[in-house]
């Protein structure tokens, strides 16, 4: 076994350990880790072989993510997961950073707390199922892509409601899925923006925040309108009722809990109640 940081031609390693895991990122997430974080993404290799991995990123000096804690089946419950963990941990430690979080599956929670993670509140994987290609509104739903002033206002906001700047990621959502952002002004007010992505088996919405409901209910539909894919998720806030209440309407049901948790001073908590879904457990 070796643990050691994880470079690009590990990539395929890692996708192959999340498409077995059923999750949904693509090589450009994880180049995205590599990008964003060159010494801070670790595997664990066995016989030439990728059967673990964790990724960190860093938002300002405020706090970190660490995201993409997998081991393979075969070579679970023996420690990897919380090698891999704890060296996340020390390099976070080593770059200065006390506050550390994540989004934390009921089968990662027991390692995280352990190492000290607490629990902040609760996050609910909603996932749709439909005939592909039944986008029927996305004509009359047509809008004009975001404009830079209007990113820059959203990105300024985010950072508000998130606890810290990740306009670096939401650029990098909007260039790569430019029809899934967003964004609903009402009486000149921003009172909703979202972006999305297109993953491995899903399209995905996320970040969606929204301050009134119509605004909630109307990034929604554009997602619906737009996206063809057979699967669509979203994760999230559990304490959103009006979330909860357009996604079933929608036809969405919750698949599986994911618990947001903390570990050193909780000093950039944001809003986290002006969001209907955050980005994803991987990012925030
Ligand atoms: C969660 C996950 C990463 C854990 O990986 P892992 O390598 O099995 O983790 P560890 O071996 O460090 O710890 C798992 C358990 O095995 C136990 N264990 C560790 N070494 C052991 C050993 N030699 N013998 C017996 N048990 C052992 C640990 O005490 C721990 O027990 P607990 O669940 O009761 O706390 C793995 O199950 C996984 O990939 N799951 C799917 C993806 C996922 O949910 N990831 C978490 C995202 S938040």
């Amino acid at each position: 076994m070796h643990l050691r940081t994880m470079p690009e031609q590990d990539v395929p390693g890692g996708l192959r350990l999340n498409t077995l895991a059923g999750w949904n990122q693509t090589v450009a997430d994880w180049q995205r880790f590599l990008k964003n974080s060159p010494r801070g993404c670790f595997v664990m290799e066995h016989d030439g072989k990728v059967v673990g991995t964790a990724t960190t990123i860093r938002y300002e000096s405020r706090f970190a993510w660490i995201g993409m804690v997998l081991v393979d089946q075969e070579y679970r419950k023996q420690g990897i997961g919380t090698a891999l963990l704890k060296k996340a941990i020390e390099h976070l430690d080593n770059s200065n950073i006390r506050t550390m979080k994540l989004d934390a599956t009921p089968q990662g929670k027991p390692i995280y707390t352990k190492l000290g993670f607490v629990e902040e509140y609760e996050i609910e994987r909603w996932l749709r199922k439909r005939p592909a290609g039944t986008s029927s509104t996305a004509q009359s739903l047509a809008r004009a892509p975001l404009r830079e002033t209007h990113r820059e206002q959203i990105f300024r906001l985010d950072k508000k409601l998130f606890g810290a700047d990740r306009s670096f990621l939401l650029r990098a959502l909007c260039e790569e899925a430019l029809e899934f952002a967003t964004a609903v002004w009402e009486q000149e007010l921003l009172n909703g923006y979202a972006f999305g992505r297109r993953g491995l088996f899903a399209d995905h919405l996320g970040p969606w925040m929204a301050r009134t409901r119509t605004a909630a209910e109307k990034i929604l539909q554009q997602f619906l309108a737009t996206s063809s894919r057979e699967t669509l998720i979203v994760d999230c806030m559990k304490s959103n009722a009006v979330a909860a209440e357009l996604l079933r309407a929608c036809g969405f049901a919750p698949s599986r809990p994911l618990t947001r948790m903390f570990r050193g001073p909780n000093a950039y908590p944001g809003k986290p109640e002006s969001f209907c879904a955050i980005l994803g457990p991987e990012f925030g």
